[in-house]
C-alpha cells in the first residue's frame, strides 16, 4: 500500500481515536478522580490511563507493527523516551492521553487529547482534540491543517509588543533554575501579555490558529509537541529551538511563532537571560 493510502488511513483511526477519547474526558470532568503524584507538583489521572488505553487497543487491532510512545507508558516503563526518530520505514505514534491533567484534575476545562505520527523521522499527521469546545485540529504534512474544517492560518501581528504570547512551566521549577521566571517576566514586559493556559499541545494549536502569535517553552516532551507541530507547519508558523535551529521533537525546547515575530521572540529572550550569563543553571 503507498504512503499517502497508508496515512489516509491512520488519519481515519486517528480521528475517531482522539475525538472518543476526549468525549470520554469531557464527560468526566469536575468527577472524583483518583490523584497520584508522579512528582511534587506533577500529576496523573485514572483517565490519563483510560484514554491512553483506547490508543493501545486501537493499535493492537488495527496496525499491531505500529511502535506507541505515549506518557504513561514511558513513564511507567522507566526507560525514558526515545532520543531521535524511529528508523526509516517504521510508523510510530506519539501521544499525549491527557494534556493540561492538572486542570482536568481540579476541574478546570482546558485540555485536550494529542497524538502525531512519524513516518520516516517526520511527524506526517497531528490531531489535537479539545473536547470542550469540541474543537479537533488536525493536519497533514503537505496537505494542510484544519481546525473544524477551517484551514489554519498564523496571526499576522508583526511587532512584538502587540503580540499575545503563551509559555508554561517545568514540572521541575522548585528545584531547578532553568524555570522560565525571568523570561516570563521579561516577555510580559516587551509584549501584550503572555498567558499560561496549562497544556502546550492547545497552545501551540492556537499558535497555528492566529490566535497567539507565539509561544515558547523548556523541558517539553515530544508527545506535547507532535500533533501540533504538523499544524504550526502547515498554518504557516516557525518551530524552532530558542535559538533558532531547527527544532528536534526529542529535544525539549521549543519556539513557535507566526514567522514574522520570530527573530524578534529569539533576541528578547536572548535579553531577558542577559544578566544571568555566566551563572550556572541547574
Ligand atoms: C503539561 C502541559 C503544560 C506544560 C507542561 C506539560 P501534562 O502536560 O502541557 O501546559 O506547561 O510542561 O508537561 O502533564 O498536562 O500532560
Ligand atoms: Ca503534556
Ligand atoms: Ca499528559
Amino acid at each position: 500500500m503507498s504512503l499517502p493510502h497508508q496515512l489516509t488511513r491512520i488519519q481515519g483511526l486517528l480521528r475517531q481515536i482522539v475525538l472518543s477519547a476526549g468525549e470520554r474526558l469531557r464527560r468526566g470532568l469536575g468527577k472524583t478522580h483518583h490523584i497520584r503524584f508522579k512528582s511534587e507538583v506533577d500529576l496523573v489521572t485514572e483517565m490519563d490511563h483510560a484514554v491512553e488505553a483506547l490508543f493501545v487497543q486501537a493499535l493492537r487491532r488495527h496496525f499491531p507493527g505500529h511502535e506507541l510512545v505515549s506518557e504513561e507508558l514511558v513513564e511507567a516503563s522507566g526507560r525514558g523516551f526515545p532520543s531521535s526518530p524511529a528508523p526509516r520505514g517504521r510508523v510510530r505514534w506519539i501521544v499525549d492521553p491527557l494534556d493540561g491533567t492538572t486542570n482536568y484534575a481540579h476541574g478546570f476545562p482546558h485540555f485536550a487529547v494529542s497524538a502525531g505520527v512519524e513516518w520516516d523521522g517526520r511527524v506526517r499527521l497531528g490531531a489535537v482534540y479539545n473536547p470542550m469546545l469540541d474543537e479537533l485540529f488536525i493536519g497533514r504534512l503537505g496537505q494542510g491543517a484544519w481546525r473544524n474544517g477551517r484551514r489554519l492560518k498564523v496571526s499576522r501581528t508583526a511587532t512584538l509588543r502587540h503580540a499575545l504570547l503563551a509559555t508554561g512551566f517545568p514540572y521541575d521549577l522548585r528545584i531547578s533554575t532553568r524555570n522560565n521566571f525571568v523570561e516570563f517576566q521579561y516577555l510580559s514586559q516587551h509584549c501584550q501579555a503572555v498567558r499560561r493556559a496549562g497544556s502546550a499541545s492547545l497552545d501551540l494549536c492556537d499558535v497555528a490558529a492566529g490566535r497567539f502569535d507565539g509561544f515558547w517553552e523548556y523541558k517539553l516532551k515530544p508527545w506535547d509537541v507532535a500533533a501540533a507541530s504538523v499544524m504550526i507547519a502547515e498554518a504557516g508558523g516557525r518551530l524552532t529551538d530558542l535559538a533558532g535551529k531547527p527544532h528536534n521533537l526529542y529535544g525539549g525546547t521549543f519556539l513557535a511563532s507566526n514567522g514574522r515575530l520570530h527573530a524578534s521572540l529569539i533576541k528578547t529572550l536572548r535579553d531577558a537571560l542577559a544578566p544571568r550569563r555566566g551563572h550556572k543553571e541547574a
